[in-house]
């Protein structure tokens, strides 16, 4: 088997690439690593067809690409389906039965289905996130779609550039909650999830192609009154969201798909909740709070 990387959405060939001949149950060598890394430096989001992994394999894998984020972002810190180390994508209770439509976890999981980068709110967000596809309903639905940051970018004209290129913005999972009117956060959860700040443009360290760094967890720009910050997010994603810089992720059973968070925005599409949906996430946490790393 030898590892190949290649193009998997004509319309795009900078995003979304396909990689095969590989084997995700058994650790992959350094060189497959590197293949794997440039991959993604390419097409910011890499999809492994046929990867019949276990939370074990997936958390190997995982640790070829630095250190492991654990899930503190979920609203179920006790009483986990899974480990810390894996964040539940899935619409499942400890005794893997459905979640009732009220259910205080699902409706919080409900912010997955606005544009975002994940971990985001936190003062070093995420660098890659794998997504493992164990269990998909049978019904359509449950798209993950794919917005490339880097492409949006170029699209910018010239003085919204100028004018978006220093600033930074509050990134809170209150804010992005907050979206679809969930807020019965406790006064624990407040402390927790206080806002941290994120450049609004960032550079790749490897290719130096600069991005839009946006997500549903921005709730305002620093120096700015939150309504004008708002509008202008609200601008900013509605013009980074066109149809010509998204792909859609039609998911099959064990797929894996991989993405980089410091240059895409992704969200889920709705499903029928009545269905088993089971997707198990691995993060790799970045280097740094973006505010350290070169503009
Ligand atoms: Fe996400």
């Amino acid at each position: 088997m030898t590892l190949s990387i290649r193009p998997a959405d004509p319309a795009r060939p900078d995003f979304f690439g396909e990689a095969s001949g590989i084997d995700l149950r058994r650790p992959i060598s350094r060189d497959e690593a590197a293949e794997i890394e440039a991959g993604m430096d390419r097409f910011a989001v890499l999809v492994f067809h046929d990867q019949r992994i276990d939370d074990e394999q997936q958390l190997a894998f995982t640790r070829n690409f630095g250190p492991l984020e654990l899930a503190t972002g979920d609203i179920q810190q006790t009483q986990r389906r899974l480990a810390m180390e894996v964040n539940d994508i899935s619409n499942l209770d400890r005794d893997h039965k459905v979640l009732g439509r009220d259910d205080r976890a699902r409706l919080f999981s409900l912010g997955n289905m606005l544009w975002h980068s994940d971990s985001s709110f936190k003062p070093t967000p995420a660098k890659y996130s794998l997504l493992s596809a164990r269990v998909i309903p049978s019904s359509p639905g449950g798209n993950t779609e794919f917005a490339d940051m880097r492409a949006a970018w170029d699209a910018l004209d010239g003085d919204t550039r100028a004018l978006v290129r220093d600033l930074v913005c509050e990134h809170s999972q209150i804010y992005s909650r907050g979206i679809l009117g969930f807020t019965d956060f406790t006064a624990e959860e407040r402390v927790k999830w206080a806002p941290v700040l994120q450049r609004l443009v960032r550079r790749h360290p490897v290719t130096g192609r600069q991005n839009l760094y946006l997500s549903a967890h921005a709730g305002t720009i620093v120096g700015w009154p939150v309504p004008e910050a708002r509008a202008l997010l609200r601008d900013l994603v509605e013009h980074a969201t066109q149809r010509q810089f998204v792909h859609a992720q039609e998911w099959r059973q064990f797929d894996l798909v991989m993405w980089d968070n410091r240059v895409v925005m992704h969200r889920g599409r709705r499903y029928d909740a009545g269905e088993v949906r089971d997707l198990h996430r691995t993060t790799v946490a970045d280097s740094a709070p973006t505010l350290e790393q070169a503009a």
